[in-house]
């Protein structure tokens, strides 16, 4: 997107900080928020308004970058390799390359619950201000530990002002910094580098660039925000506070796109999630990231649907129930315990009370293929890679074993299990809401 005709934007998001207060051996910005790190939020909503990124790490840099390429991360990564301050870190950024067009948009890498509409917002709004700087302001129940925002008597910010250094009366202003900037890169350019060095903390802080900008007459606006929209992370407690917000948020928006969501609170749902109308999630249901459910399911309780799964429409994943890598077809059932990894299982299947795909051998994972209309029998363990053809059985209790492939309409049964051709046993019919009609319990074995 654009701020404004012929005027790009990049994006520059500050992750090089210790977080020290995590008490982590893990940089703070790669601790996961609803199954993804944080990072991948900021670049989610930095990604809003520019496709060049900027990063600047620090301490655990290597890891971070890592993580970034192993994601598809595109854009620049740089090493801030003191940490002088969050000036310092978009000098980084920005210093030596003379970025004088434009405009930069500036993030912190902790504060995951910005939105990419409210970076928009901000980028527009810039624009259309013609500001030299506009940032985002919070009005905070609790403002301390935030730089606050100095206002003289018309209103006009003069600067932002950090705890240590506020006085008594500043110390009951409300309204904070949140962290997030969009800045004209010349009017950057003009007081990078006039930044002072704080004199205790011995860093140099972006705010001032703020404070200089205002002093020279320079326009500086704000956007109100949600005080949520600010929220930094600098504990764990602030991870799990985060999170349930993160939580709440994506729940509500299924909710009213037409999702029955029976228990927010106990229910964990990534935000990428995507879920079909009239579907229903139950208590206690997990659904992790990169996971597409269809219309009409009803998923839980207590059901895990982990990365890589496709459930298709009408389909239930009942309790205990552990779903990964795999694609469920329309309609089957996997109504109790069990697990699913990197498994097809066509349309009408049922997948019976205990059933495991055992997909790994301890070196590598296998695939098994369950066909439409078959009926995976009570504990049933199908030792990967097998392929259980259309309306083929496994009976309770067996071990298929690897590389079986049971032939269409045919019947295996035992430990392991072997092919019954003839025999008199009837397949139930229950769960075999596709594949004909009411009459389809046939001899096994008559197929094959
Ligand atoms: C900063 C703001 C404060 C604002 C708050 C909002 C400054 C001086 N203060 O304070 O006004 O209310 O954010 O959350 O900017 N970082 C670097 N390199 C550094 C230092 C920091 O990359 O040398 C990164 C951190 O990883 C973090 C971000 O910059 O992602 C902000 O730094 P942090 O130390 O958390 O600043 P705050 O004290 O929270
Ligand atoms: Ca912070």
């Amino acid at each position: 997107m654009r701020a404004r005709e012929g005027e790009a934007i990049e994006a520059v998001i500050l992750a090089a900080g210790k977080g020290t207060r995590m008490k982590s051996g893990r940089p703070k910005v790669l601790h996961e928020l609803c199954g993804r790190p944080m990072i991948h939020y900021v670049l989610q909503a930095a990604a809003a308004a520019t496709a060049r990124i900027t990063v600047v790490v620090g301490h655990g840099g290597e890891r971070i970058e890592r993580h970034l390429r192993e994601t598809g991360f595109a854009g620049r990564i740089v090493v801030q390799r003191r940490l002088l301050g969050t000036a310092d870190a978009v000098r980084c950024a920005v210093g030596g390359r003379s970025v004088t067009r434009g405009g930069v948009l500036i993030l912190n890498g902790d504060a995951p619950l910005l939105t990419p509409t409210t970076v928009r917002r901000l980028v527009r709004e810039h624009a259309r201000r013609s500001a030299a700087v506009t940032f985002l302001t919070a009005e905070v129940e609790d403002p301390s530990g935030y730089g606050r925002v100095l206002r003289d008597g018309r209103g006009r910010v003069t600067a932002i002002r950090e705890e240590r250094d506020l006085s008594a009366v500043q110390k009951r202003i409300r309204e904070v910094n949140v962290g997030v900037y969009c800045v004209q890169a010349r009017a950057l350019a003009s007081v990078l580098e006039e930044i002072p060095r704080h004199p205790r903390k011995k860093e140099y802080f972006l705010t001032d660039a703020v404070g200089l900008l205002a002093e020279r007459g320079a326009s500086v606006e704000t956007i109100a925000v949600a005080e949520e929209e600010g929220l930094g992370v600098n504990s764990r407690a602030d991870l799990a506070r985060l999170g349930a917000i993160l939580r709440r948020r994506t729940i509500a928006r299924l909710m009213d796109r037409g999702v029955t969501v029976e228990d927010p609170g106990s229910a964990h749902i990534a935000p990428d999630a995507r879920i079909g109308l009239d579907t229903v999630i139950r208590p206690f249901t997990v659904i992790e990231p990169d996971v597409r459910i269809g219309r009409g399911c009803v998923i839980g309780p207590f059901a895990r649907l982990r990365p890589g799964t496709r459930i298709a429409d009408g389909v239930q994943v009942g309790n205990f129930a552990e779903v990964s890598r795999s694609r469920v077809g329309t309609g089957t059932l996997m109504k109790h315990f069990g697990f699913l990894g990197d498994a097809r299982v066509g349309a009408g299947a049922n997948i019976g009370a205990g059933a495991v795909t055992a997909n790994y051998d301890g070196r590598a994972k296998h695939r098994t293929v369950i066909r439409e209309g078959a009926f995976i029998g009570s504990d049933s363990i199908l030792v990967a890679p097998v392929t259980v053809g259309r309306r083929g059985t496994t009976a309770a209790g067996s071990v298929v074993t690897g590389g079986t492939v049971v032939p269409e309409g045919g019947l295996v049964m035992g430990v392991p299990a072997r092919l019954r051709t003839g025999g008199g046993i009837r397949k139930p019919v229950a769960g075999r809401r596709r594949g004909g009609g009411s009459s389809i319990s046939h001899k096994e074995g008559s197929r094959s």
